[in-house]
């Protein structure tokens, strides 16, 4: 075998046998990348079923993070099992963002073993600006209002139904409120409240999910995965009309009663 070409042929002529044999594996491996994991184990595993599985063994093995990529929200959320664990995962998470590109994570704020919850709508510009909610104009109302029934903002905890702001301040689409539920659910279970004062329509009727008046969902407690609801005017309705103002007052009367027949602390 002293004449290259020969050798050449020859060695073209394996080279051909084989992928007749095994077909062509960089155009597969090409393939591969291009399909999602599901279909690739499919043609694989009728391919060469032993290999196979034990690859796939391995990647589980070495690629943990892909894994954690591949679980539903739910099963993620389910993992959580302190404020701050779900804080990050919220972080991470694209299906809290609403169309208005760029705003920051207000995820809650208060005191973690609050007996008192109060459930907003969503944040404003002020409330994307500093990640808190409640801090703009409505929320310096609230700070008073809950000042009247003896409750210092550090003593309750204070969230929203969407962790971030939607655009021109407008209400959450059902379609967001549902995606953003299950994070609030939980957050709900690890502060474990007693009592949930829902401020606003979009709060009460996303939470007791009703589509109700505000009129008809305020004035009693309404039960809530073993808890008991309130329902009141939202502050910035107070803020444009007097009228809910009275309403609103009978409405956090009652929220203290509970809450001190309840033994709330503190
Ligand atoms: N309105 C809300 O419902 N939530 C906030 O955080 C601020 C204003
Ligand atoms: N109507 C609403 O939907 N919410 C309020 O807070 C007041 C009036």
């Amino acid at each position: 075998m002293n004449d290259p070409t020969e050798f050449l042929k020859k060695a073209s002529r394996f080279l051909q046998q084989q992928r007749d044999m095994y077909g062509d594996f960089s155009v597969q491996l090409d393939q591969k990348s291009k399909k999602n994991t599901a279909q690739v184990n499919e043609q694989d595993v009728s391919y060469k079923p032993e290999s196979h599985s034990q690859q796939l063994h391995e990647i589980s093995q070495d690629k943990k993070m892909e894994v954690e990529v591949q679980k539903s929200p739910e099963e993620l959320i389910a993992e959580c099992t302190t404020l701050d664990e779900l804080k990050d995962l919220c972080e991470q998470a694209e299906e809290l963002k609403t169309d208005l590109e760029g705003t920051n994570l207000v995820f809650g704020v208060g005191n973690p073993n609050a007996d008192l919850m109060i459930v907003g709508e969503a944040p404003g510009y002020n409330e994307d600006q500093q990640g808190e909610p409640f801090v703009g104009q409505a929320g310096q109302l609230l700070d008073k209002i809950m000042a009247a029934i003896n409750f210092e903002r550090s003593d309750i905890y204070i969230a929203n139904i969407l962790k971030h702001r939607p655009p021109d301040n407008r209400d959450p689409e059902p379609e967001e409120r549902q995606r953003s539920l299950p994070y609030l659910l939980k957050q709900i279970e690890l502060i474990d409240p007693k009592l949930i004062l829902c401020v606003g329509r979009i709060s009460a009727t996303t939470l007791l999910e009703k589509e109700t008046s505000l009129g008809k969902l305020r004035g009693s407690f309404h039960e809530f995965h073993g808890r008991e609801l309130m329902v009141t005017y939202h502050p910035a309705a107070l803020l444009y009309n007097q009228k809910y103002k009275r309403p609103t007052w009978e409405d956090v009367q009652l929220v203290r009663k509970r809450y001190d027949e309840l033994g709330g602390q503190p």
